[in-house]
Parts: C-alpha cells; sequence; structure tokens
C-alpha cells in the first residue's frame, strides 16, 4: 500500500514532461515523510539521450513537479542524491515536511501542460509575459528570444534543415520506430501518432514506410520520402509561433547535477507558458547533433552524417551565438493558441512504483 500523501503527490509528479514520454523513473516508498526515485537513462539505445543529459533534464522536471505537488498537500520536499551510485542509474530521496507556505500557483498547470507540435498564432508575446517567463526559470538562467519574422524563418529553416537529419539516420530510426503509438489519439508511455503534427495522410504513408529500415531508405532517396513530414511537422510550425526561445544557464552544464537543475528551471518555464495560456514545444535535437560535433564523437554508422551534422552545428551556433551555444541548456518554439488534442499520457502508479524487493 502506497501511504495516502505519497499517492497523491506522485499522481501528479508523474505527469513531469519527458524525452519521448520514456518516464525513466520509478518510485519506491521508504515510509510516510520518504520517497526514493530511482531514475535511469536510454543513452544505450537512444541516439537523442546524449550521456544521459535529455534524460537527466527530465528528471529536474521530475523533481520540480513533485515538490510542486507536495506543496499543494502542505508539504515542502527536499531532495538528497545518492552520490555513490553511478549516472546512469541516478538515485534521489526525496523528504517531505509540513510547510505554512500557501500552494504554487503552478500546481493547476502539472496535469494541462503538454506538447503542442502543431502550427500556433504567431500573435507576439507581450513584455508581461516574457518577464514572467524569465522569473520563472530563475536567477540561474536567461532567456534569448527570437521571435522578429527574420529569425523565425531561420530558425524554422534550421529545424526544417535538422529534421532532414533526424529522418534519414538509421540510429534514429529505430528510436522513432519504438516510441510512435500508431493509430493512437493517447499513449501511455509512448508518443501517439495523431499528436506528431502531421495530417491524416502522410500519417498513413508514413506508418507504412516506417515499418521497415529499408521502405524508409527508398523513399528517401528515391521520392524525397521525409520532405512533406519535414514540411509539416518543422518548417511551418517553426513559422508559425510567436517566438523560439533558447533557454541558457549562467555556464555550459557539466554534471548530472547541472542538468537536473536545469531541468527544474524548464519545468517551471513550461508551468508557466501553461499558466500563461501558451502552447510550448521543445526543438532539442539540433542541440544534442551540435554537441556530437563539438566534441567530435561519432553519432552514425552512415558516411556524411557527420557533415550534415558540422554544418548544421554551425549554423545553431551562428544563431545563438558561438559563445553561447554551450550554455544553450534547452531551445523550444512557443505560441498562442489551443492546446494538442492528441497527448502523451503516462504510466499509472501501480506501474510506476516499485514493489519492496
Ligand atoms: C528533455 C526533453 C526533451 C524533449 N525534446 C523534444 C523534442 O525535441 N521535440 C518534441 O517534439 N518534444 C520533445 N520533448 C517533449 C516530450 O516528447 C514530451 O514531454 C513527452 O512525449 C510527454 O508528452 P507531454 O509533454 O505532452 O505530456 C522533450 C521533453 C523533454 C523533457
Amino acid at each position: 500500500m502506497i501511504p495516502r500523501l505519497l499517492a497523491d503527490i506522485l499522481e501528479s509528479a508523474r505527469w513531469a514532461p519527458s524525452g519521448d514520454n520514456t518516464q525513466p523513473w520509478r518510485f519506491e516508498v521508504i515510509d510516510d515523510h520518504h520517497l526514493a526515485i530511482n531514475a535511469f537513462d536510454t543513452r544505450d539505445h537512444c541516439v537523442y539521450d546524449l550521456d544521459g543529459h535529455p534524460s537527466q533534464m527530465a528528471l529536474g522536471a521530475l523533481l520540480e513537479t513533485l515538490a510542486i505537488a507536495a506543496s499543494a498537500h502542505g508539504m515542502h520536499a527536499e531532495f538528497r542524491r545518492c552520490t555513490e551510485l553511478s549516472d546512469t542509474h541516478p538515485r534521489y530521496v526525496a523528504t517531505l515536511n509540513p510547510q505554512d507556505q500557501p500552494p504554487d500557483p503552478l500546481f493547476p498547470c502539472i496535469r494541462t501542460r503538454s506538447v503542442q507540435r502543431r502550427p500556433m498564432r504567431t500573435t507576439p508575446l507581450t513584455a508581461a509575459q516574457k518577464t514572467a517567463l524569465q522569473h520563472a526559470a530563475g536567477n540561474a538562467c536567461s532567456i534569448r528570444w527570437f521571435d522578429t519574422r527574420a529569425q523565425r524563418r531561420q530558425l524554422a529553416r534550421l529545424m526544417f534543415d535538422n529534421a532532414k537529419l533526424r529522418l534519414t539516420l538509421p540510429e534514429a530510426y529505430t528510436v522513432h520506430r519504438d516510441i510512435i503509438q500508431w493509430r493512437s489519439r493517447y499513449s501511455d508511455d509512448k508518443v501517439p501518432d495523431q499528436a506528431l503534427g502531421l495530417d491524416a495522410m502522410t500519417l498513413r504513408l508514413m506508418r507504412w514506410v516506417m515499418a521497415s529500415w529499408q521502405r524508409v531508405a527508398f523513399f528517401n532517396t528515391y521520392l524525397s520520402g521525409h520532405l512533406v513530414p519535414r514540411i509539416e511537422m518543422d518548417l511551418l510550425p517553426g513559422l508559425f509561433c510567436a517566438a523560439h526561445f533558447a533557454i541558457l544557464s549562467a555556464r555550459a552544464p557539466q554534471t548530472i547535477d547541472d542538468y537536473v537543475a536545469a531541468g527544474r528551471a524548464v519545468q517551471r518555464f513550461w508551468l508557466t507558458a501553461t499558466h500563461l495560456g501558451l502552447q510550448l514545444q521543445p526543438e532539442m535535437t539540433p542541440l544534442i547533433f551540435g554537441r556530437y560535433v563539438r566534441e567530435q564523437r561519432t553519432f552514425s554508422r552512415l558516411p556524411g552524417m557527420m557533415d550534415t551534422a558540422t554544418e548544421l552545428s554551425a549554423r545553431l551556433s551562428r544563431l545563438m551565438g558561438d559563445s553561447l551555444v554551450e550554455r544553450v541548456v534547452f531551445l523550444g518554439r512557443i505560441g498562442h493558441g489551443p492546446p494538442a488534442a492528441s497527448r502523451s499520457l503516462r504510466l499509472s502508479l501501480e506501474r510506476l512504483v516499485e514493489r519492496e524487493k
């Protein structure tokens, strides 16, 4: 039996976002006021989870969500990382103590926050909205906005070209194949295909093509099979938004603690966007490939992929600022519009809470 207070808090905390909805964590009840979070990363099979950093950011988002959920139950959550464990399997112990503070106003947004991958309105953010978002990310982070028409066009073009890399990379194909749930509006542990931002016809074709790498390679080579998906998933959404934004930490993140802290800031930013009625989509893959390039690390068995990534990385650096790009922890787009009609759900608490060994 999970103690009532912990069950209530975890019922909300489990809605934290994670790359491809992997939910790289399990919970372990220690006693009524102590809980362990046993995390893991997917670096051994996911080309995007470079050094486990995206999973560590998701873990930060989970801790922040848990703290917000605890506040709604009159509790303050404190976290301690068990530093003797490997970074691939981080463990945190959460301690809950009663507190005299009002609930965090972001609490109601935990359940409604979601990715919007479709085009949004281009109505600019107001100065007050930008200030609230900067405030949400905290003093250790700064926000760079790319909101002029020219900047949105440049970022849209970068995302469009970056998507060609993603969609022609065999190492990414296996990831996409395993995390998309076809013919679905909702998914407990994957991304439903209807949340990808594609129209129904393209989705049907993609489902057929993605059944094998041979089909993908054939379509890409002879029929430019990546073109329509890139227009629908990257170019149009890149143009139709209020702004693209980069969240920069004060110095380039290095340790797991840096990435977890960045994830906490990102989640406050995202929940605040929800609070303001704004939609958001992360655009993380150019950052990830950029890091492969900076560190000269091979990510594909196909020749030529590194050259493509090098060219994209140079463009990303020019846009972000050569001296700043290593400090960018999160890249995304934001805007006004309705929330996504299709979204990822979460594993049930029964699946997420580990039984005593
Ligand atoms: C660290 C991190 C990186 C992510 N990167 C991307 C991304 O590059 N593109 C994207 O569309 N969504 C991205 N997401 C969003 C996840 O796919 C999404 O949070 C997850 O599928 C759960 O869906 P929900 O946020 O709608 O609940 C990212 C999320 C996190 C936490």
